[in-house]
């Protein structure tokens, strides 16, 4: 993708679609030049989740100055980057609206193309990044099978080119980290419910529960919520039996059941749609046994990002857009956010 002889594109990315402000410089859609993230996980944990109110005025707090130091720690001035990118949805109205907004008045004074971008191809695009010059492989070949899997989208991709993207399936109910966190919240853990539960589960036995795994027909869709309700009968029927509730044994047994179904999916779709190389993004591709049984089941190249890119960012926005501008994508400043836009075929 990087064409050595000509000048390098670069494209200052934006994101504000849920908990996290972010802004980033990536250049020729892999290469990050800065990568800056004010995460409000602390000021959400007291409420046990997300308060939507409280996230909007955080983000309007912290994306001018987000957005400065994406800038600063790149060496740039607004003036050397190509187009911005900003993140139109999915993801909270309230939250979407204060990035989109930063990025209109930017692109309003500097006189830089706009160009909007969907939050989940933003996670598959995490996986073309690399630091540094150095690191940069190929990236992922066409035709590839993604899975998403964050707070609030577990969705299995068939990628046929760039920024080409079929639905194979996605959750019936709860995302996966969705499920991750509810389960976390029944089993007295901290918010949020993943890296919570991770812990927990290291000094647990998988085995221990033998909980439901929603297979569907083989359909490639998901479903967590009768998971979930298992694992609440089980805390139900120990309650006042066991003390302490095993709180390892049942964290490990839902991570178990969770992972073994992503996972097969996963690889079931990659085989049957020839897929040569498969990725997994989100937040929920942050977790060890999930990267550990991916690994250990892939047989063609996996594309799992690092762990600080698995989780929302700027950068992943930037390297979408940077597709998008390459395609021609320019939005006005009428652009509006889809807050429950999806990931369609359409780049639109
Ligand atoms: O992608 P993300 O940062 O935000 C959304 O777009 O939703 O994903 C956040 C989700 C949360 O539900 C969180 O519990 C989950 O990712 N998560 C994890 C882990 N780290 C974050 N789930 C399982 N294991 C983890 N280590
Ligand atoms: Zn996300």
């Amino acid at each position: 993708m990087t064409d050595q002889t000509s000048t390098p594109i670069r494209i200052l990315g934006i994101e504000s679609s849920c908990d996290e402000t972010a802004a980033a410089v990536v250049e020729d859609g892999r290469r990050i030049l800065s990568n800056v993230v004010a995460s409000q996980v602390d000021l959400h944990a007291q409420f046990g989740g997300i308060f939507p109110e409280v996230a909007s005025r955080q983000h309007i707090r912290a994306v001018y100055p987000i957005v400065e130091q994406a800038l600063q720690q790149a060496h740039l001035a607004l003036g050397d980057v190509d187009a911005i990118a900003i993140t139109r949805g999915p993801g909270l109205p309230g939250s979407l609206v204060i990035g989109m907004n930063m990025a209109k008045g930017l692109a309003l004074g500097s006189g830089l193309p706009l160009v909007g971008v969907n939050h989940l191809e933003g996670h598959l695009y995490s996986a073309w990044l690399h630091p540094s010059e150095a690191e940069g492989g190929p990236g992922p070949e066409f035709p590839l099978v993604a899975l998403i899997v964050s707070g609030g989208h577990t969705e299995l991709v068939l990628m046929t080119e760039h920024l080409r993207y079929q639905r194979l399936g996605a959750t019936l109910d709860d995302a996966a980290g969705e499920a991750f966190d509810k389960v976390a919240r029944l089993l007295n853990l901290s918010y949020p419910g993943g890296p919570a539960i991770q812990k927990a589960a290291q000094e647990g036995n998988p085995l221990a529960f033998n909980f439901p795994r929603a297979w569907l027909d083989n359909s490639w869709d998901f479903s967590f919520s009768g998971l979930k309700t298992a694992v609440l009968r089980e805390v139900r029927a120990m309650e006042g039996v066991a003390n302490p509730l095993p709180v390892a044994d049942l964290a490990a047994s839902f991570q178990a059941a969770v992972i073994d179904v992503l996972i097969s999916k996963t690889m079931r779709a990659a085989a049957e749609y020839g897929a040569r190389a498969i990725l997994i993004a989100g937040g929920v591709s942050a977790n060890a046994a999930l990267r550990q049984s991916a690994q250990m089941r892939a047989n063609i190249p996996l594309y799992i990002p690092p762990l600080w890119l698995c989780t929302d960012n700027a950068a992943m926005a930037a390297a979408a857009g940077h597709q998008r501008f390459l395609a021609g994508q320019r939005d006005g400043l009428d652009m509006d956010v889809l807050p429950n836009w999806p990931l369609t075929e359409v780049p639109r």
